[in-house]
């Protein structure tokens, strides 16, 4: 009998209102039954969401180092756990093991993080334009966020957002990706265990089209993170607007490596496979496209496709296991069919291009590194984001030709270039279109100190991680203090 999940609700494990529940499979081999899911709907979102709301009463009464105490212990207990955490994630997942404790340990940094920021959340104190009279700004907590995440990063996403949310004394209801659903029962253990007191942290399991929709529906939910598609965030943006509820969107990304005639290749060919088939390709920061300089093409795509040939497949659980599968059918029939529009453009496939149709992967969604050549920046394989081990080389004769191809693209999260030439490393700062930049290493690996989100289609103005997610998920009140016994009155008193 397979185990039989629950939501977690006013701090309670609770099951579904319907009893519908769907399944969860291991990536790697579809017959492991990991469990069964509630299949939430409205009326689940909606007691979460009621829940959340009478906590709220009192968690934003609560010191901001004290919610920041709670948070710190979540982080030590995601580190004790942090192995059993990461096998739990691989299993769901699929991801390598090593990539799965780097999952973890992102939650368990944004945890200490967040619980320093307790005895910040900084405002400003700034001089009155009249006398006796005190001004400041302060933060405030926003009230009820409803959080959607994807399976890519089952535990850092939802910490991401989880731990600035509480700290600046918001209640929440997360609503995880149904292909992990697993992680997130973990980490809610790792809340109810913390202290997180009944109400102020939910968890609902479900689709995005029936628990997703309600979330973003509910009116008593004041702001919602979502980290996913273009296309559905493009849809619950239009939901928020309508609605004037604050919306926060991490969405598609088309990151291009660029590589110039000046770069150490050897470093740039590292950096090149870890960005493109690190995670099986399915990061938003993945490398899906890499701009290579006309005179060291040859001899990089050469060692990148010997390497990539070598790369060893299989159950990320093994310890030896360098790429695991996709995440699910849909996933790999998706890459599978941009590699069929490659070839129909007309760019050249160097290698991969193929599901294991036999041997010891035909029960998991594996498909091989794919490494495609001639590609032009108007193919769709150039402009589209593929979510998997697929990458397009693209030849430049120069450095600003390079620049301008990697910025011909709707998405503008990360960016990397390869050069030893300050000059250029500068310049290219400048003038990339994205949130992140790397010099000298892969787009991928971003630290949770520093602002993450990108420009264009890939976000809408908001930065996660760094201290700009505590503006995502508080707002600002401006207080004056007029000491002056008499009534003042702003830019009319204030004459020469
Ligand atoms: C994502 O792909 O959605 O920068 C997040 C990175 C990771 C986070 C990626 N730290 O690659």
């Amino acid at each position: 009998m397979a185990e039989l999940y629950k939501n977690y609700i006013n701090g309670k494990w609770v099951e579904g209102r319907s009893k519908k529940t769907f399944e969860n499979r291991n990536p790697a081999n579809r017959r492991d039954l990991i469990g069964l899911f509630p299949a939430s709907g409205p009326e689940d979102v909606g007691e979460a969401v009621g829940a959340a709301k009478k906590a709220f009463a009192k968690w934003r009464l609560v010191p901001a180092p004290k919610r920041g105490e709670i948070l710190y212990r979540a982080g030590e207990l995601l580190r004790q756990r942090k192995e059993e955490i990461a096998r739990v994630m691989t299993r769901e997942m699929g991801k390598i093991l090593k990539e799965t404790r780097g999952d973890v340990q992102e939650g368990i940094d944004t945890a200490y993080y967040a619980a320093g920021e307790g005895r910040r959340l900084f405002g400003e104190t700034t001089p009155s334009e009249l006398p006796d009279k005190f001004a400041m700004s302060v933060r405030v907590p926003i009230g009820v966020c409803g959080l959607i995440t994807p399976w890519n990063f089952p535990m850092a996403i939802p910490t991401w957002k989880l731990f600035p949310a509480l700290l600046c004394g918001d209640t929440v209801v997360l609503k995880p990706a149904e292909d992990t659903p697993h992680t997130a029962v973990k980490l809610f253990e790792i809340l109810e265990e913390a202290g997180v007191p009944p109400g102020v942290a939910n968890l609902v399991h479900g689709t995005g089209e029936e628990a997703g929709a309600a979330l973003v529906r509910h009116r008593d939910v004041q702001l919602i993170s979502f980290t996913g598609s273009t296309a559905v965030g493009r849809e619950i943006a239009a939901v928020c607007g309508q609605n004037l509820k604050r919306v926060s969107l991490e969405m598609g990304g088309k990151n291009a490596q660029i590589v110039m005639e000046d770069a150490d290749l050897k470093l740039a060919l590292e950096g090149a496979l870890w960005g493109a088939f690190g995670t099986t390709g399915q990061r938003c920061t993945a490398t899906s496209r890499l701009i290579l300089h006309r005179e060291i093409k040859k001899e990089l795509t050469d060692m990148l496709v010997e390497r990539a040939e070598k790369i060893k497949i299989g159950d990320g659980l093994d310890e030896t296991t360098e790429m695991g599968p996709l995440i699910n059918e849909a996933a790999r029939q998706k890459v599978h069919r941009y590699v069929q529009i490659g070839k129909e453009e007309g760019a050249r496939l160097l290698t991969g291009g193929a599901i294991y149709e036999e041997g010891r992967w035909i029960h998991g969604y594996f498909y091989q590194p794919t490494i495609f050549d001639q590609v032009t920046p108007a193919m769709r394989i150039a402009r589209e984001e593929i979510f998997g081990p697929a990458l397009s080389v693209i030849e430049v004769g120069s450095f600003e030709e390079a620049i301008e191809v990697l910025n011909d693209t709707r998405y503008g999260l990360s960016s990397s270039i390869y050069t030893r030439d300050v000059g250029r490393a500068f310049c290219a700062l400048r003038d990339i279109e994205a949130g992140i930049t790397y010099i000298n290493g892969p787009t991928i690996g971003a630290e949770v100190h520093l602002p993450f989100g990108g420009v264009k289609e890939t976000g809408n103005g908001h930065r996660e991680a760094g201290t700009t997610v505590y503006d995502i998920f508080s707002e600002w009140k401006s207080v004056y203090i007029d000491y002056s016994g008499k009534l003042q009155k702003a830019q009319i008193d204030n004459v020469e």
